[in-house]
């Protein structure tokens, strides 16, 4: 039994997310240009902000929407999902085989500064909103099934930036949530 305090609600696992990418960034901003650490960074960051994007608008903003359509309560998350878009497409600019130099890096801090100002508009209004309209229970399978969709989408990304050719699986079928 999980005690209380270390269940996995969607809340707790986001925040989580947001620390551990948070802290690559800190790293990068402080490598000197031309170091290659700050490229593995990039990397790295974009693989757990590719899957932290998508998972959040499956399993966390799809279902927080539906839920406040059944309350008829209005819910703004334009923002944040305009927000996701400036953050894909920021990526998009780190992708392509780079050297590690001044444009890299200040590429990399712009995308940085974006995400913190998302950060802090997540967990202050969304967070507030979700807090309000839905279940305890319901936050709490909306992180386990965070968990396991995670572990794929990381697996996944790894494998391909190592030239990993996988099998595609289709699981499409399962489904992680009620909707
Ligand atoms: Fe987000």
């Amino acid at each position: 039994m999980v005690r209380e305090d270390d269940s996995l609600d969607v809340l707790s696992v986001i925040k989580r997310e947001h620390r551990e990418v948070s802290a690559l960034f800190d790293e990068a901003e402080k490598c000197k240009p031309g170091d290659a650490r700050v490229v593995e960074l990039a990397h790295e960051i974009q693989d757990r902000l590719a899957a932290h994007l998508s998972i959040e608008e499956r399993l966390f903003y799809g279902p927080l929407r539906r839920r406040a359509e059944e309350r008829e309560q209005e819910v703004d998350m334009f923002e944040a999902y305009t927000e996701h878009e400036v953050a894909r497409h920021l990526m998009q600019m780190l992708k392509t085989r780079r050297k590690p130099d001044e444009r890299f890096k200040a590429e990399l801090a712009v995308l940085a500064e974006s995400v913190k100002h998302h950060v802090q508009e997540e967990e202050s209004k969304v967070f507030g909103i979700a807090r309000e309209i839905m279940e305890k229970a319901e936050l709490d399978a909306i992180g386990e099934a965070w968990e396991i969709s995670k572990r794929r989408a990381v697996s996944r990304s790894a494998s391909a930036r190592n030239g990993v050719r996988k099998r595609p699986t289709r699981r499409s079928s399962r489904k992680s949530t009620r909707s």
